[in-house]
């Protein structure tokens, strides 16, 4: 797939691009990433991409223009566009997975104190990361772009996002490493057993458990599998889930 970000501040995806899981991505050709800056799609002599709002009000609105030639010179058939703004629909785990399956993402990332909203009816998407407010799109679209890419078939290792929180509807299970022994803190002995079938039990049961005490909203929509429903029951009998 291809990914492309219009912003104003190209710099702050170099670490980003290079590093880890997302830049062996890269290099291994399964994401190709180009990043468009919009400050050169103006047209006055100080490449002016902003202006006070209309109406009056603080500080700086995106002017329309340099976006739209910039979106313009990298648009086709198959983009899908995205913006990204607090006041965007909540990016989740789903909207990950549609992303990984398209061939061309273009992220409009924002600054200031918004975008002239003339250029809204040109994105197919308005995508918040969360209800709080950062100083741009860059640091969101990033958090977008990570949860796309590794999803990437190649970029990280085949299986293992089936298991994680958020994919199945319920959060992970916890995980442990060696030491099985840490200064007195022990790893639940049932992991040491090699009872594969035990094990498994075990792994729902943390992951139902921990989903109804953190996110009891997950919980609630969830729709349980006969292998959950039958160690659900088991909770409930034990009175650690009412
Ligand atoms: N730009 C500023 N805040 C944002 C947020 N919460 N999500 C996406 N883009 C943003």
């Amino acid at each position: 797939m291809k990914i492309t970000v219009l912003t104003l501040f190209p710099d702050m995806y170099h670490d980003f691009l290079h590093t880890s899981i997302i830049g062996r991505a890269i290099e291994r050709g399964l994401v190709e990433m180009e990043c468009v800056q919009i400050r050169d799609f103006a047209t006055d002599n100080y490449r002016h991409v902003d202006d006070r709002p209309f109406g009056g009000g603080k500080g700086q609105v995106m002017k329309c223009q340099p976006i739209l030639d910039a979106l313009d010179s990298v648009k086709t058939e198959g983009s899908h566009t995205i913006m990204m703004s607090p006041l965007g629909t909540t990016f989740d785990q789903k909207k990950a997975r549609q992303y990984s399956e398209m061939d061309h993402l273009i992220i409009l990332c924002g600054h200031y104190e918004g975008i002239d909203a003339r250029v809204n009816k040109h994105m197919d998407e308005m995508i918040s990361i969360g209800d709080y407010v950062l100083t741009g799109g860059e640091i969101a679209s990033m958090v977008v772009m990570d949860a796309v890419i590794r999803l990437l078939k190649g970029s990280i290792t085949e299986g293992s996002a089936d298991d994680e929180s958020y994919e199945n509807g319920l959060l992970e299970y916890p995980q442990y490493t060696q030491p099985a022994d840490y200064k007195g803190d022990r790893v639940p002995d049932i992991l040491l057993s090699g009872h594969h079938a035990k094990i498994e039990e075990y792994r729902i049961e943390q992951s139902l458990l921990i989903t109804h005490e953190r996110r009891p909203d997950l919980f609630e929509k969830h729709v349980f599998t006969p292998q959950e429903e039958k160690v659900l029951k088991k909770l409930k009998k034990e009175g650690k889930i009412q």
